[in-house]
């Protein structure tokens, strides 16, 4: 069974009663005791589920748990699916393919995305996008970016890219030549290793599973 919200509120609060109930027992619930044994118990039990969801979701949320994977998930095609049971979008990883015309070993890969977020924060990227919600709304969510169909629909032949990270990154360093939008983005100036780091980012977000954030985004299907 997955303990989910509602399992932890219950048994939080069962184990509160439970607990004050049998400590304050003989005495009558009109009594300031009574009350005084309720608040101490179950501010207490509270505090305790606090700190297990806090390592709970610290471990969830670290790069390489199920949810959260590695950087050299960047060497995979990148699907995205319909899962039934959860019903909500996941994240579905496929065979081999490389970036940039090459497989980033390990180290490589948490580098390359490492710089690519940090280019994205030093450019302030969020005054204008969302990343996995948070930020500004004037531009899209980037959280599945490189799942969107327009880099091959739209930007491979305007670019005349062949891949579409490459046709990302051209578009990256010269946006305002490659508008797609009723808003434009400005050039930001990034080099080409700087654009190609947040194509990386950018790709290794896409396979983080966000319970199907940002809603009505695309499916798209993989070999696997
Ligand atoms: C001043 C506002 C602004 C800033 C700052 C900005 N962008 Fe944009 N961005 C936009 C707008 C507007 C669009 C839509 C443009 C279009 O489609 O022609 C866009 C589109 C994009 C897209 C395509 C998204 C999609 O799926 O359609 C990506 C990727 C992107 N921006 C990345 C970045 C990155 C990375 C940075 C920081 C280095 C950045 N942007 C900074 C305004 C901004």
């Amino acid at each position: 069974m997955s303990v989910g919200w509602l399992e932890v509120v219950v048994a939080t609060l069962f184990i509160s009663i439970v607990v004050s109930l049998i400590l304050a027992r003989g005495r009558h619930w009109l009594e300031p005791g009574f009350w005084k044994i309720a608040a101490v118990i179950t501010s207490s039990v509270m505090a305790i589920t606090l700190v297990l969801l806090t390592v709970d979701t610290s471990r969830q949320i670290s790069m390489g748990s199920k949810r959260v994977p590695s950087p050299s998930v960047i060497n995979r095609e990148i699907g995205y699916v319909y899962d039934a049971e959860r019903m909500a979008m996941v994240p579905a990883l496929g065979k081999e393919v490389g970036l940039f015309g090459r497989v980033w070993s390990e180290e490589e890969a948490e580098k390359l995305v490492t710089k690519g977020k940090l280019v994205i924060q030093s450019r302030n990227c969020m005054d204008c996008h969302t990343l996995l919600g948070n930020g500004a709304y004037y531009a899209p969510d980037l959280t599945k970016a490189w799942l969107d169909p327009k880099w091959e629909k739209q930007l491979m032949p305007m670019t005349g890219a062949k891949t579409r990270e490459e046709a990302m990154r051209a578009f990256l360093m010269n946006p305002d030549k490659y508008p797609t939008w009723v808003r434009r983005m400005p050039n930001l100036k990034l080099s080409e290793d700087e654009a190609m780091a947040v194509v990386a980012y950018l790709k290794w977000m896409s396979t983080i599973d966000t319970n199907g954030f940002p809603a009505n985004f695309p499916e798209v299907k993989v070999s696997q």
